[in-house]
């Protein structure tokens, strides 16, 4: 069969490509199948109101397909449906522990299979390259849903010495009704970092996709389904964030709410759970992260390093290495070099092998960062490279490098979201912490050096969730990630998840005979 995926010089086996069939297959589901509508009860359901939502190709502008918009009475419908999986003696609560590890073990499977249509579709849907998403996003979905299949039967409480005619354990307990709000950088990985920890502890989902990225969240629907997860324990209302996200975030019977996305919008679910049921809030939000490159470090290395963590996935991340420290000695040579990786960035159509950057997820975030780039020019930033749109084409921005960059520009204080790289000086260890550490966020965090001693100061200085030493975006689903300060609050992936879908139980029993 004809490949359409093109110029593809390592995927030899035909099975790893995506074939006409593959596409053909993808849309086949979006136009035959209900992707398009509201999970809920493991059945498809219109919206309530009758209304729908674009979501669009940001490679190609053109919409893919109209979606069923979710808002509050979809919500609530979708929340009764997990209330009521949940209700004690349900098909759910009394599954077994390791059953439910096979159920998510049964889940990476279909992602297995399903894999290039999922890829596909995310690339068709937020515009990142197609090997990207088959090889990093769906890979990080499949390991971290086989990490939390193993954890189901292992997640158990403590026996606790108390008085000496009292016996005192604790249980771990599924939370009930966990809400999620993902966003559109990564929408399936972002979703399955919440839903695997969130079922291995047995708890019940009501999700709400970004309004931008709602595809895979919704094939997701039709292999919870398909895996045998009781109606009602997954369920999926895609809509806008002020309409269905703030139901979600308001609601009095969602016990716990996971979001991924902006500060500001953070800051509103933090505010409505405390306004509603006080509801379990954990948060990941922005970065300003700074990646620290010492005069001793590998120089290839530390400039690939630091190229591939501010420009990958189109800099949308909120990993994005956006600050980046250069030791004096080397300034000039780490600029060039980095120029030089920025001009040979391939920015093109996703579904082509040798694209490394797609277009801007939309209008407004392509909007927000031509108009940083602009402040940065404005401030005083020198240009090296980059700095507009590619004309011809939507939402494609050219790579771009600040060199000369002070710490009071807004592309060194903002989250610019984009394909910016600002370079800046500095002169001494003691400098550079100051210098990193002062930001309201604190996410995560890279250094670069030959010198271990250099090297476990800078680690144990510096004020982020993750830091990085000679490396760049090495997550792994068993290795915790989140913020420190205003990038968030608790953590995802790893046995740290665990606690964030679990309330403690203790339990004090007081023996009817003492002792001898
Ligand atoms: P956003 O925070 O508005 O969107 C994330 C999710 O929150 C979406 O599902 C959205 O529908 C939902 N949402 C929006 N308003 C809500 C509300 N009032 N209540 C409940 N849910 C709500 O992010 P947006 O506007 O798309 O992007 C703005 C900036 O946020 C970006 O430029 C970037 O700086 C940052 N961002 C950070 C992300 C991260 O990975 N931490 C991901 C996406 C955006
Ligand atoms: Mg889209």
């Amino acid at each position: 069969m004809e490949m359409y995926f093109k110029n593809c010089p390592f995927l030899t086996d035909k099975s790893q490509c995506c074939s006409l069939w593959d596409l053909c297959s993808a849309f086949l589901w979006l136009k035959t199948n209900w992707v398009h509508k509201i999970f809920i009860n493991n059945e498809w359901h219109e919206s309530t109101s009758g209304k729908k939502f674009p979501t669009y190709n940001p490679s190609t502008l053109q919409k893919i397909c109209d979606i069923e918009e979710g808002d509050k009475p979809d919500v609530d419908n979708a929340v009764e449906a997990a209330k009521a999986a949940f209700q004690r003696g349900s098909p759910w609560r009394q599954m077994d522990a390791p059953s439910r590890g096979r159920l998510l073990h049964k889940l990476a499977d279909l992602l297995e299979r399903d894999r290039v249509i999922l890829a596909t579709l995310e690339t068709m849907d937020t515009g990142k390259p197609f090997l990207q998403a088959y090889f990093i996003d769906l890979e990080g979905c499949i390991k971290t849903l086989r990490y939390y299949a193993g954890w189901a039967d292992k997640i158990q409480g403590r026996t606790i010495p108390v008085d000496e005619n009292f016996v005192c354990f604790t249980r771990h307990e599924p939370m009930g009704v966990c809400g999620a709000i993902t966003p559109w950088n990564f929408p399936l990985l972002m979703l399955v970092w919440k839903m695997a920890p969130a079922l291995c502890c047995g708890n019940t989902l009501v999700v709400k996709p970004a309004e931008q990225t709602p595809l895979t969240s919704l094939y997701i629907g039709s292999l919870i389904k398909e895996v045998g997860f009781p109606p009602g324990v997954v369920n999926i209302v895609p809509g806008y964030g002020p309409t269905a996200g703030a139901a979600i975030s308001t609601h009095d019977s969602i016990d716990k709410i996971a979001f991924t996305g902006s500060t500001k919008v953070g800051k509103l679910i933090k505010e409505a759970a405390s306004k509603s049921n006080l509801k379990r809030v954990t948060l990941e939000l922005g970065g300003k992260n700074p990646c620290i490159v010492c005069a001793d470090a590998d120089l290839d290395l530390a400039v690939e390093c630091a190229h591939q963590g501010v420009f990958f996935n189109q800099g949308q991340c909120c990993t994005a290495a956006s600050r980046v420290f250069v030791e004096e000695q080397i300034y000039p040579e780490f600029v060039k070099r980095s120029v030089e990786f920025a001009k040979k960035r391939l920015v093109g159509d996703p579904f082509d092998a040798r694209t490394e950057q797609g277009p801007q997820i939309d209008q407004r975030q392509f909007d927000k960062i031509l108009e940083l780039i602009e402040s940065g020019k404005k401030e005083g930033a020198k240009l090296e490279c980059g700095g507009l749109a590619i004309e011809d084409r939507g939402l494609f921005i050219k790579p771009t490098v600040f060199s000369e960059v002070t710490d009071n520009m807004r592309i060194a204080k903002e989250e610019i979201f984009g394909p910016v790289q600002p370079i800046m000086k500095f002169k001494s260890i003691e400098e550079v912490i100051r210098r990193a550490n002062s930001t309201e966020y604190g996410l995560t965090a890279a250094v670069f050096t030959k010198n271990l001693d250099r090297a476990l100061t800078l680690a144990s200085a510096l004020q982020s969730g993750t830091v990085w030493i000679n490396c760049y975006n090495a997550l792994y689903a068993q290795a915790p990630f989140g913020g420190f300060k205003m990038s968030g609050n608790g953590r995802e992936l790893g046995e740290y998840a665990l606690a964030e879908y679990t309330e403690v139980k203790t339990v004090t029993i007081k023996l009817s005979q003492k002792s001898p």
